[in-house]
Parts: structure tokens; C-alpha cells; sequence
């Protein structure tokens, strides 16, 4: 049977990638995104106008979707951007915004799919998430604590929902080059005390990320997790951000972040 996903954030980048992987895999992919498009056109995609942040539009969605196929089998909370600035000069209001799509958005995500997924018996639940969800940064602390808190959702509702049939997983990508480095919003204003270093963060953030995976490779992990019959808790993709993540594990704090302060600013 044609297994039935919902993606978020699927007119560009990893979103985009994933849906075509997902289709030429046999998946039929309902790709949200406010711009409503997808990048290629195949049949099996099925671009939808959503904001993550609108209740109401995701509800409608998923309707469309179970009124289509009669279920849906997995959600991929994908949709996300980032802000970028120091924790001193970047206003509240910023931060909130920055906390509702990429936190919010995938809650509200969640929650309009979870009710057909308890119905049904089954689903599945993936989030992209962030290496630097345990790897914070310099200057994108907002953008860390979002990502953050989400895998610490991600992670309490796998255990809440045991026994449903439900399963849970959070994928953690590290530097993708997709439109997210253009997207990205500057909220700090010129002259602050740290414009040298910020000026050094940048060069060296937007040089990994324009020279980071292809998104296909997040792709490719999600299509293995939709697979496996029991979903991984945490997948961190390609070697070099996995021995990353296993640093984070086994580094003192302190050495930690004098490490990544020396690299970043
Ligand atoms: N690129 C990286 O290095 C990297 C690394 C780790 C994690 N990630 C995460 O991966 C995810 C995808 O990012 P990407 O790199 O593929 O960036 P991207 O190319 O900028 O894609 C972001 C996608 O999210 C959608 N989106 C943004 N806000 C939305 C909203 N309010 N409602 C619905 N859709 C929304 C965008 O579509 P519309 O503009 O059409 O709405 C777009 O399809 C994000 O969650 C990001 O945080 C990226």
C-alpha cells in the first residue's frame, strides 16, 4: 500500500529534495509550504498552501489528505528558518517569531495530525531538527533553543506515545546548502560591541553552509526512517556531524565551548 506523507516546507531545500525522494520511492507527498509550489512537478507530489503558523490552514490540510486517501501515514515538521544576532541586541519580538515557526509551527504541526494518526493506530512523526540543537552557537542562540526545544519535544512525545502505534524521531541535519543561508534574518543592528566578531561567525557559518550536504542526504535519512519498522530516536546524518554530536556528548562543557567560541568568533 502507497504510504502517505505530509511534509512541511517542501518548496525549496531539504523539504523539496525529501518529497522527491519520498515519490520516487513509491510515496505519495502532500508538500506544504506558503508559497504552495513544488520545485519539479511528478505525480506523486501534491504542493499545498499552508503557514505553519495557521491552526486552521494545517487542519484543513490534513482533511484534504485523509478526504483524498483516507489516511495519513507520517508528518515531516521540516519548515523552519533562522535568525542570526547577538542575545543582547535582538528583541524579544524576534525572538517569539523565531520560536513560532520553528517550535510552534511544528507543534501546531503535530497536533492537527495526531488525532488521525490515534484514529488510525499508526503514524508517524519526523522532525528536522539541528545538530545545533545539542551544539549551540554564537549568535544563533534563538535559532538553537527553538531547534532545542523542539528535539526535546520530539522526544518526550515518543515516550508519551508509546504503545499507540505511534512513533516518533528527530532528524538532526548539520550545514545543507539550500535557500535557508539567504533566507536568514540579520536582527542585529550595525555598530553594536560585536561587529568584528560577528563579521568573522558570518564568513565562516555561510562558507559551511554553502559548502554543506546536499539535501538529498537529509532525504535519504528520512526515506530510511520511514522504512524501519521501529524509527531511531536521533539521526544525525554523515559521519563528520555524528563524530560532532558524540564530542557534544563526551567534552567537558567548559572545553566545549571555549572550542566552538575559538572557531565561531
Ligand atoms: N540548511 C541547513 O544548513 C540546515 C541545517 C540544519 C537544519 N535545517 C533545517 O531544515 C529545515 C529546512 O530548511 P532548508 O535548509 O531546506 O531551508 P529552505 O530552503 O529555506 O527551506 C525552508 C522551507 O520552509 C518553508 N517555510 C518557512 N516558513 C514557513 C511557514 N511559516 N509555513 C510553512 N512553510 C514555511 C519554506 O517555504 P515557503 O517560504 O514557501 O513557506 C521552505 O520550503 C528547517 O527547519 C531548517 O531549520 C537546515
Amino acid at each position: 500500500m502507497e504510504t502517505i506523507v505530509l511534509i512541511t516546507g517542501g518548496s525549496s531545500g531539504i523539504g523539496a529534495a525529501t518529497a522527491v525522494l519520498l515519490a520516487n520511492s513509491g510515496m505519495k507527498v502532500y508538500a506544504g509550504s506558503r508559497r504552495g509550489t513544488s520545485p519539479v512537478t511528478h505525480k506523486g507530489i501534491v504542493p499545498i498552501t499552508l503557514d505553519v503558523n495557521d491552526e486552521e490552514a494545517l487542519k484543513a490540510a490534513v482533511d484534504k489528505i485523509v478526504a483524498e486517501e483516507g489516511r495519513l501515514d507520517a508528518v515531516i515538521c521540516n519548515a523552519g528558518n533562522g535568525i542570526y544576532g547577538p542575545v543582547e541586541y535582538t528583541s524579544e519580538k524576534d525572538a517569539r517569531a523565531q520560536f513560532e515557526t520553528c517550535f510552534f509551527g511544528s507543534l501546531k504541526t503535530i497536533h492537527a495530525c495526531l488525532p488521525v494518526f490515534r484514529a488510525q493506530g499508526h503514524g508517524r512523526i519526523i522532525t528536522i531538527t539541528s545538530v545545533m540543537a545539542v551544539l549551540q552557537l554564537p549568535f544563533q542562540v534563538y535559532y538553537s533553543s527553538a531547534k532545542a526545544a523542539l528535539l526535546a519535544l520530539t522526544e518526550g512525545l515518543r515516550m508519551e506515545l508509546k504503545g499507540t502505534g505511534i512513533q516518533c524521531c528527530s532528524i538532526l541535519p548539520g550545514d545543507v546548502a539550500t535557500e535557508f543561508t539567504q533566507v536568514r534574518k540579520n536582527t542585529a543592528p550595525d555598530g553594536t560591541p560585536y561587529d568584528a566578531r560577528i563579521r568573522k561567525n558570518l564568513q565562516k557559518i555561510e562558507k559551511d553552509e554553502l559548502g554543506g550536504m546536499k539535501p538529498e542526504v537529509i532525504g535519504k535519512a528520512v526515506l530510511k526512517q520511514l522504512r524501519k519498522k521501529k524509527m531511531s530516536v536521533r539521526v544525525i546524518p554523515r559521519i563528520d556531524y555524528k563524530a560532532v554530536g558524540l564530542l557534544t556528548r563526551i567534552l567537558p562543557e567548559s572545553w566545549k565551548l571555549a572550542l566552538i567560541n575559538s572557531l565561531y568568533s
